[in-house]
């Protein structure tokens, strides 16, 4: 009897942090491995990984420009398993921001932002951005050429903030350019307040989730039953965990994180890119008057997005994925149109004469800025009327066909930059670059 009762005592001990982030029973529909695909486990797991990688790092790593490059070349070199080590954070850090993008779409395409979940997507959002934040500082540790150089790119997109971009670049750079205090500057905010940030905000983004009575659950599903968390879920998660540090594990041992030459201000390459993410702005760019592409465009979405969960409907679809086979149909829809138009978007762009060479005396935010926004948005808006009226779409239908094309169009950006943009950002095949 003692003896059973010590077993289940340090087995409880085992699973207690766990258990307790989890109630006693959970409703057996939420097992469904398509409702969630796991991800949002995944995204938690990915940070306990980059936690424990990062500090491992930090006892190699010296954050001065003179040593950053040379330390980070001893640890991949002298230290047991130390390449090892920085391909983990390498590479989980990219993981980490599609995992999370993939797991607000799950949320987003199965209606589970609305209240009482408003406050669990909102606090998402903000992990979303910390994420960006987080990959983005820790970017310019390595200092080599790929690293000074796309910080410098993308930290001067800052400056065409209207009144506010200026001085926040500069307090960002501790100066006019990346140097010393910037690196100590980007070391301090990666290694210590993003990840607190993120820390505190998952424990609320849990704590609602609990709040909130679990995961979404369909209408046909809510009169499923009620089994214990304890092995049904724990064993579930515990194979998608194991499955996920394989798989990073196995890209890690395969490919290398890259590291250029050391950093060299005075030599910047052409064409010098953004950061991987940061590249359906820099196309943005391109095209748009940078007020707009690196302001409106981006605080638009960024609010509309807070805004979602509180549109008002009737319509109380939600729990399966696209909401209804309508929005299914409506969503198909929206993205293939998405990738069609930003294709033919890029390129009328690109044949048409420049307007600011054409009009020189009409101001260019009009010519760059205003007229090509209320092109672009009068088009989407076009679209979205006939889509509602072809679908007889509800408001949720609406709004998910509209996050469809928008993903879509921002996701051709970001290839086109990456892989068809050459010397001078020029067009080019990527077997021509
Ligand atoms: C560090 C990043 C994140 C972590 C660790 C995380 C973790 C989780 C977990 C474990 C769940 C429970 C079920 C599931 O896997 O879906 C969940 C649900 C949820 N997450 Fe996240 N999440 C993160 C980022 C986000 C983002 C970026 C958003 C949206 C902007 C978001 C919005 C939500 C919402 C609304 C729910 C409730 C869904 C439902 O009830 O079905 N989360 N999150
Ligand atoms: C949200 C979690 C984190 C993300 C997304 C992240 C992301 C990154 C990225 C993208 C790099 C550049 C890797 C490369 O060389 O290509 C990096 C480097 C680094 N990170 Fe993190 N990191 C995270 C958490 C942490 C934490 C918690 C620490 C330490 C307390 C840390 C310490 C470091 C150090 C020392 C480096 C420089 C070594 C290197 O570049 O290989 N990181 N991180």
């Amino acid at each position: 009897m003692t003896e059973h009762y010590a077993t289940e005592k340090s087995e409880k001990s085992h699973f207690g942090l766990i258990l307790h982030l989890h109630p006693r029973k959970v409703r057996e529909s939420t097992f469904r491995f398509t409702l969630t695909f796991g991800l949002g486990g995944m995204a938690a797991i990915l940070l306990v990984i980059q936690v424990i990688t990062g500090l491992l790092l930090k006892f190699h790593y010296e954050p001065s420009p003179e040593s950053a490059y040379n330390s980070i070349l001893n640890m991949q070199e002298s230290l047991l398993f130390g390449k090892m080590l920085r391909n983990i954070h390498h590479w989980s850090a990219i993981a980490f921001v599609w995992i999370a993008f993939l797991h607000m779409l799950r949320v987003a395409f199965t209606g589970a932002y609305r209240p009482p979940r408003d406050v669990t997507w909102i606090t998402g959002l903000a992990l979303l951005l910390l994420l960006v934040l987080s990959n983005f500082t820790g970017y310019l540790l390595p200092w080599d050429q790929l690293s000074y150089w796309a910080v410098t790119v993308a930290t001067s997109l800052l400056s065409y903030i209207p009144l506010a971009g200026e001085p926040i670049r500069r307090v960002l750079l501790g100066g006019a350019e990346v140097g010393q205090p910037t690196l100590t500057n980007f070391f301090n905010l990666h290694t210590g307040v993003i990840p607190l940030l993120i820390i505190a905000l998952m424990a609320w983004h849990f704590w609602r989730i609990r709040h909130a009575g679990g995961v979404i659950v369909a209408e046909k599903d809510k009169e499923s039953p009620m089994v214990d968390t304890r092995p049904h879920l724990i064993n579930r998660e515990f194979i998608v965990a194991m499955a996920l540090l394989g798989v990073i594990f196995f890209i890690s041992s395969l490919l290398d994180a890259p590291l250029r030459d050391r950093a060299n201000p005075a030599f910047s390459p052409n064409p010098a890119k953004a950061q991987w993410y940061f590249m359906g702005l820099q196309e943005l760019l391109i095209h748009f008057h940078p007020l707009f592409a690196v302001f409106i465009l981006p605080v638009t979405v960024l609010a509309a997005a807070v805004w979602m969960p509180y549109m008002k409907s009737t319509d109380r679809n939600q729990g399966i994925w696209f909401l209804s086979p309508v929005g299914i149909r409506s969503a198909k829809m929206a993205a293939a149109t998405g990738i069609i138009m930003t294709i033919i978007f890029i390129s009328v762009s690109e044949l048409l004469p420049d307007p600011e060479a054409l009009l020189p005396k009409a101001p260019s935010l009009l010519t760059t800025g205003l007229v090509p926004f209320i092109l672009a948005a009068g088009t989407m808006w076009l679209f979205l009327k006939y889509l509602r009226k072809l679908y007889s779409l509800k408001r949720f239908e609406m709004i998910q066909s509209i996050v469809v094309l928008m993903v879509v169009s921002y996701t051709v950006l970001t290839v086109t930059g990456i892989l068809f943009r050459g010397e001078g950002m020029n067009l080019v095949w990527p077997w021509n670059m």
